[in-house]
Order: C-alpha cells, then structure tokens, then sequence
C-alpha cells in the first residue's frame, strides 16, 4: 500500500499545467494554483498576450510561472506542450487541469459536422491526450493531481448543446474510469461541473432569464470554480478521486 500522502511534502516537487489558462476560469485556477506554490505553466491557443498577464500577475505574487502555446485539439500539441512545460519549469507536470473548451452552439438538426467535430476535438480528446502523456509522469511519481472541467450541461438537457453536453458528459465519465484504474498509484482524477460562471464564453448568455432559473439568482464567479479546483489539488483531497463537484449555485441540485 502506498504512503498516505499527508505524510509527504506539498505541493510535491513537480508543476501544474493548466489548460486555457489565459482567460475566464482557466487563468482564476492558474493563481490559485500558484497561491498553493506550484510552478504554472499557462496553456493557451490564440491568446498569447492575456497568458502573458496571468503570467505577470503570479510573479507579481511572488510565484513562477510560463506561458505555453497549444491547440489542445492538436494531437501533436501534449509532447510539445509538456516538454516546454517541464524544461522551463524545471519539474514533472503533476498536476494536470484540463481546462481549455469551446461551446459550437446550435440545435441537434442544425449542427454541422465541424460544429460537432470541433467541441469533441477540444473539450474530450483534448483532455483525454493532455490526460495520457500527464499519466507517464504521475504514475512514475506515484502522486499526481487531475482535474477535467466539465460542465452542468453533462447532467442535465441544455438545447442548442448536443456537442458540448455529450463532450462533457464523456469527460465525466473518461474522469471516472480513469480514476479507478490509476488509484492505487497515488494519482486522483476528478471532474468540477461548474453552472453559468461570468466569463466571455457566456457574456452573451446571462440575462434576467436565466438568473432568475439558478437557485443562488446569480452567475458564479472564476474565483469560485477555482477554489474547487484548488481544493482536488490538493494534500487535503487525496482520498477523493472519480468525483464530481457541482459549482452551480444549486441549478443541478
Ligand atoms: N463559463 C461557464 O459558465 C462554464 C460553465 C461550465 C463549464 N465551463 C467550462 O469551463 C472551461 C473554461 O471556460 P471559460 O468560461 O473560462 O471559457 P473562456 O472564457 O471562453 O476561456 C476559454 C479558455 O480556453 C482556451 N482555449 C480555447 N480553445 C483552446 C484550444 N483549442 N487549445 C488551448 N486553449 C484553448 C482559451 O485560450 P485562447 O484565448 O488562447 O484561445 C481560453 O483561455 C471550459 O472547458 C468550459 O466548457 C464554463
């Protein structure tokens, strides 16, 4: 049996990786990370000068951190990402946020096939690649962190998300498996399901409406999703894995 890990020092001598870590929840994940010791490294795709303030903003805080192009949908992207990732910060990536998504909206008998076929791309292969080559590293370390952002719209019908609501659901249930075949190596894999969180991906979406069907009546914060996701990455969480965390201000409950 493996050592309890709150026998062990923490954050381990490894990095974080955080995918999409240049807006919205990504870059709220990548200072509370940072805030917990870990060396980020700051995936993006287009954004390269947003990772590059998120990058300022955790030195400014006395962290380090590196700013890390890849299309996550890119199956070639996890080697290149990963080794600039583990050279620059001088550590294993253990812990892996598989953050990066894209919503493709439109209604079931409308969807076009690069509408599907993107949203797949992005929010499940991506995350089942960075996932693979995230594992080597963590199961010869015999400890690792793995945090897959899902979405509410994987427990529950949101018209107009056939692609993303079956990508994510898949997500959850990749996150489940992958959990148990990896726990006893000390490695937890974890999904957080946040609601409608205020970010560009859905500024054009809140409204009175809406609001008024979240329970808590308001969209949630980055910095909330985050602070779940700093907790799955945490010493504290290491008996926890194959979860699912809702962050939606009681709209799935
Ligand atoms: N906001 C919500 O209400 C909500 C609710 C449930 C789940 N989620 C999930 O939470 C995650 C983050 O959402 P968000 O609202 O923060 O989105 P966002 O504000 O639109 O930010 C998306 C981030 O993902 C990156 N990204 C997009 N495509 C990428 C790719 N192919 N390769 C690498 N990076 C890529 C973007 O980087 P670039 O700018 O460089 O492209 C950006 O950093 C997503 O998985 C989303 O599905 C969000």
């Amino acid at each position: 049996m493996s050592e309890p890990e709150s026998a062990a020092a923490w954050p381990p001598a490894g990095c974080a990786l955080v995918t999409g870590g240049s807006r919205g929840i990504g870059a709220a994940v990548a200072l509370a990370l940072a805030a917990d010791g870990w060396p980020v490294a700051v995936n993006y795709n287009a954004g390269a000068q947003a990772a590059g303030e998120v990058v300022a903003a955790i030195e400014q805080a006395g962290g380090r951190a590196v700013a890390v192009q890849g299309d996550v949908a890119d199956p070639q992207a996890p080697e290149r990402v990963f080794a600039q990732a583990e050279e620059q910060l001088g550590a294993p990536v253990l812990a892996l946020v598989n953050n990066a998504g894209i919503t493709r909206d439109n209604l079931a008998p409308s969807l076009a096939d690069e509408e599907w076929d993107a949203v797949i791309a992005t929010n499940l292969s991506g995350a089942f690649r960075f996932t693979r080559r995230a594992l080597k590293g963590m199961m010869r370390a015999r400890t690792g962190r793995i945090v897959n952002i899902a979405s509410v719209s994987a427990l529950r019908a949101n018209a107009g998300q056939s692609n993303y609501g079956a990508a994510k659901a898949g997500l959850i249930q990749f996150t489940r498996t992958v959990a148990v075949e990896v726990a006893r190596r000390g490695v937890t894999v974890n999904a957080v399901a946040p609601g409608f969180i205020a970010t560009d991906m859905t500024s054009a979406l809140i409204g009175p409406d809406l609001l008024a069907a979240i329970p808590a009546r308001r969209a949630g914060s980055t910095e909330e999703v985050a602070a779940c996701v700093r907790f799955l990455v945490s010493r504290q969480a290491s008996y926890v894995t194959g979860a699912v965390l809702t962050v939606d201000g009681g709209l799935g409950a």
